[in-house]
């Protein structure tokens, strides 16, 4: 059995479940070389509601990505969604004991720590804590401290807590399909992991991954994670608005959407008919495009919206100037990146997975921002740390799990 640095990672969306085999290429580039997608099932708003289900649905985008290149996926990174999840940002200041030595590692990682202590309730907990930044003596802001001299070290944290039940279930239904979770891992994070640029994350950008049944954002201000939210908002619900609208079956309006969809209306949407299946008869009936658009461009400007007031409440709305990136598969909605900079006074683009190789045409749509950004997560280690309780002891689970400890999450098939 030779030896493997692949990771593999595993998204469970509420339309589609993906898992990715990846590891890295000789330029430090993210190479895809497995995939593998499954309807989804089991899940309500990005939350596991029928853990069989769920599982099914696991197992067979594994299996399939197992198919793709080759090797068992014996353990992965695990994205997790939700409205469940919450995100607060935190101060700790920690004191230099000796100020004529410089600060060392061991300072940074005392007042990290220090700065990711919040009370939460029995029933939650935290996700990641990820520093923001660094003050010596609570005065400018520094990139990084070690090396520097000061008698006082303030560090900020972003921490992301979950209720503990669905990190329980999202945990169970992976480990039911036969892979260890390695690490679990912020949706919206992931998702602007895989679809920003270094640029947009320092001149301050959130990224906006509008799926089936949510949206998430994740907020960049000065290249540090500044805000994180979940809205139980998404594409099936464009769906559902053509189908009660148009009385038409799910399928038919989701073809419509898909196919003939716009978010914008305007005259050259408005002169085309289209034909959608009608219930009742089985016949077909012609709908104007531009009544479609209608439609479509009432929810999506909801949407926007919504994440406009949660810019706005969490302070940043003012201070992105790279504006929004859409991502997700509801953000291949013709004229969505137009609507949201109308409406939003913001740039804003449809925003792919970036810089991997590889397998790259069956992950080309903004619909995999997220699980390629928990590849390159999980392949450059720990941009966003773990709290030690929260990464599970996989030497005590078993065969396959203890060759995971070994750091092999995969063994040729
Ligand atoms: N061309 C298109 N135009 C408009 N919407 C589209 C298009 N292609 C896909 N979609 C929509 O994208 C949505 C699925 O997006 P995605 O795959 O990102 O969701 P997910 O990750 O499974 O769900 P979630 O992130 O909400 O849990 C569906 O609602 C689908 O209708
Ligand atoms: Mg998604």
């Amino acid at each position: 059995m030779k030896r493997s640095n692949a990771i593999a990672a595993i998204d469970i969306g509420s339309t589609k479940v993906t898992a990715l085999v990846a590891d890295v290429n000789e330029y430090g580039q993210a190479r895809v070389l497995g995939v593998g997608v499954a309807p989804a099932a089991g899940l309500s708003r990005g939350v596991i509601d029928n853990i069989q289900s769920a599982r099914e649905a696991v197992g067979t985008a594994v299996e399939k990505a197992e198919q793709s290149c080759g090797m068992r996926i014996l353990s992965g990174v695990v994205a997790i969604h939700g409205s469940h999840l919450n995100s607060q940002n935190n101060r700790g200041i920690v004191a230099i004991t000796d100020r004529s030595e410089p600060i060392t590692t061991d300072d940074r990682e005392r007042a990290v720590e220090v700065a990711g202590q919040i009370s939460i309730p029995t029933n939650r907990q935290v996700v990641h804590v990820i520093p923001r930044g660094y003050w010596i003596e609570g005065t400018d802001p520094v990139s990084d401290p070690v090396g520097m001299y000061g008698a006082r070290l303030d560090a900020e944290t972003h921490i992301v807590t979950a209720a503990v039940s669905a990190v329980q279930n999202l945990t169970k239904c992976v480990e039911d399909a036969g892979v260890q979770v390695d690490e679990i891992v912020l949706g919206s994070l992931a998702a602007a992991t895989g679809s920003l640029t270094t640029e947009e994350r320092a001149q301050g950008v959130a990224a906006v991954d509008i799926g089936g049944s949510t949206t998430s954002i994740c907020v960049y201000d000065e290249n540090a994670v500044a805000h994180t939210a979940t809205l139980a908002l998404g594409g099936a619900h464009l769906t559902q608005d053509l189908a009660r609208l148009l009385r038409c079956p799910w399928e038919s309006a989701e073809r419509l959407k898909c196919e003939h969809g716009s978010a914008l209306t305007g005259e050259e949407v408005g002169s085309v008919e289209v034909e959608v299946r009608a219930f009742g008869t089985n016949s077909r009936k012609r709908v104007s495009a531009g009544h479609v658009a209608e439609i479509l461009q009432a929810r999506t400007e909801e949407i926007l919206e919504m994440v406009a007031i949660e810019l706005k409440r969490a302070g940043y709305l003012d201070r992105l100037a790279a504006g929004l990136v859409l991502t997700g598969g509801t953000s291949q909605l013709r004229g969505i990146d137009e609507l949201a900079e109308q409406r939003l006074d913001l740039p804003a683009r449809v925003g792919g997975p970036r810089g991997c190789t590889g397998l790259t045409d069956l992950i080309a749509t903004p619909a995999y921002a997220t699980v390629v950004g928990l590849a390159k997560h999980a392949l450059r280690g720990t941009a966003a740390q773990q709290p030690a309780g929260a990464r599970r002891d996989v030497q005590e689970a078993g065969f396959f799990r203890r060759i995971a400890a070994f750091g092999r999450a995969f063994i040729p098939q």
